[in-house]
This record gives C-alpha cells, sequence and structure tokens, in this order.
C-alpha cells in the first residue's frame, strides 16, 4: 500500500459522522459508506413487510425493487449532502455478527436550541421479533440523552403496526396524539410519541459511544456545555 500523503485528511476527518460507532448487546451501528452499498442494495431487496400492502409499508419500500435501491442510495448520500447543525439525519446502519441486518435513524431540526430527536426504524423480516429492534431504539436514545444532551425524543408510528408500538412501549415512550397524512392517495392515521429521560426505560445492555468527536458534536449543534 503507498503512504498516504501528509496532507491528505482522513475522510472521517471530511465527514466526521463517518467516526461515529455506537455498540449495544450484539448490535453495532455506524454509518454506512459507499463500501457499504453492495451489501445495502442486496438487504433492501430483501423482505421487510409480512403483509406487502399494509397501510404501514413505506413509500419507498413499496417500490420495485431497482428504483427502492436507487431511492435508497439517493437517500443515503442526499443525507451526508444536507448534514448541518439547522437539520441532520444520522442513518445508522445495524450490523450483527458482521451482517448488516437493517437501519435505524436519528435526526433533529435546530437541535442546539429545541434538544429533540426523531427516529425511524426497520429490519428485515428474518431479524423481526428477536428484540433488535427495542435494542437499536434503546442505543440511539442513550446517544441522544447521554451522549448529545437531547431532552425529548419523538417517533410515530402507522396505527396498528403492533412491533412499532410495541418498540416505543417497551422504551418507556408515552402516546402523544394522533395525526393523518396523505400517503400515495392514501389517508394514514399516524400515533405519535414522546419519551424524556425521565421516563426512558433504558434495559439493561451497556451503550459504548466511539468516535463523538468535537467537530461531530459542531456538526449536529451538541456543543458541549451548551
Ligand atoms: C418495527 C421493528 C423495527 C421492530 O423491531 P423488532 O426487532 O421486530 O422488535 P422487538 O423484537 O424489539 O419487539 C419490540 C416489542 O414489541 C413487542 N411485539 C413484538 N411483536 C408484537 C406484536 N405482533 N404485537 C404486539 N407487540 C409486539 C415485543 O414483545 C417487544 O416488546 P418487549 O421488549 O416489551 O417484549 C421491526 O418489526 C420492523 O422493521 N418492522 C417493519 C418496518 C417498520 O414498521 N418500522 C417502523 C416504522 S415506525
Amino acid at each position: 500500500m503507498p503512504a498516504t500523503p501528509p496532507d491528505h485528511v482522513p475522510l472521517e476527518e471530511l465527514h466526521p459522522p463517518f467516526a461515529l460507532r455506537v455498540r449495544s448487546g450484539a448490535l453495532t451501528m455506524r454509518m454506512l459508506r459507499d463500501e457499504d452499498m453492495p451489501e445495502y442494495a442486496a438487504l433492501l431487496r430483501r423482505p421487510v413487510f409480512a403483509v406487502p400492502d399494509a397501510p404501514h409499508v413505506f413509500p419507498w419500500y413499496a417500490r420495485d425493487e431497482e428504483e427502492r435501491v436507487r431511492e435508497a442510495l439517493r437517500f443515503q448520500w442526499r443525507l451526508r449532502s444536507e448534514l448541518h447543525p439547522e437539520k441532520w439525519t444520522l442513518p445508522f446502519g445495524i450490523w450483527v455478527d458482521g451482517r448488516l441486518v437493517g437501519c435505524q435513524d436519528l435526526g433533529a431540526t435546530a437541535f442546539a436550541v429545541r434538544r429533540v430527536v426523531t427516529s425511524g426504524s426497520w429490519l428485515t423480516l428474518d431479524q423481526q421479533g428477536r428484540g433488535y429492534g427495542s435494542l437499536m431504539r434503546r442505543t440511539v436514545l442513550a446517544l441522544a440523552f447521554d451522549h448529545l444532551g437531547a431532552v425529548r425524543a419523538e417517533s410515530a408510528a402507522v396505527v396498528g403496526n403492533a412491533r412499532s408500538y410495541g418498540v416505543s412501549h417497551a422504551c418507556g415512550y408515552e402516546h402523544n396524539g394522533t395525526e393523518v397524512i396523505e400517503q400515495a392517495g392514501r389517508a394514514i392515521e399516524h400515533q405519535r410519541f414522546v419519551v424524556t429521560p425521565a421516563t426512558f426505560r433504558r434495559g439493561d445492555a451497556e451503550v459504548q459511544v466511539e468516535g463523538l468527536t468535537p467537530a461531530l458534536r459542531s456538526l449536529l449543534g451538541a456543543d458541549e456545555g451548551r
């Protein structure tokens, strides 16, 4: 391997989210890199929903496989390019035994002022019902509350998405009203959820955070001492 020229800064310094690694129980969570995209594309071709036309099927998942993969790649690259203190999403890939099994996003708008995070997640069908959904949500909540200084986390699930409700209840979220959104010409009712550090049910697994550098904090509007 040729030596790295001294004026070449590592990619993790150019784009600080690449340095972030969060581990809990069997899970390792980190941003997808370009070399992960073939595994990500294969993951996206696997079943995620038991009932393909259920109201909670994601609109991007309902597309044909090729379009789904293209849109998912655009999504990953768009989130990188749009990461900014005013509005950010950290799209974590979830690895179990070295294998990518799903995704967990953590996002915020005006985090420096609001201190509120939102989340969304999915696992392939064969990995569901093993507790990973609750563990990955607890892990990003621990990152948000204990390391970034969040004071509130919000989530929402399509009414009737029992597993998603299950995750929110397991993590200590409380019901926070409903809303109706338009999705592909259908009216879909969402249950909103909210959890704070006081109501958060942490579970037993320890959460290890690596690579939360001052540069990354600054990008997220989560500088220490604010
Ligand atoms: C939602 C999702 C991420 C949850 O992950 P998971 O690994 O299947 O969930 P878990 O195994 O951690 O179970 C979560 C909780 O729901 C409960 N649960 C599981 N299946 C359930 C069901 N059919 N009815 C009610 N509760 C259920 C579990 O008992 C568990 O609660 P507990 O920890 O108190 O026992 C996963 O099912 C998924 O990817 N679904 C498809 C995509 C999706 O709907 N994403 C959410 C969008 S808001």
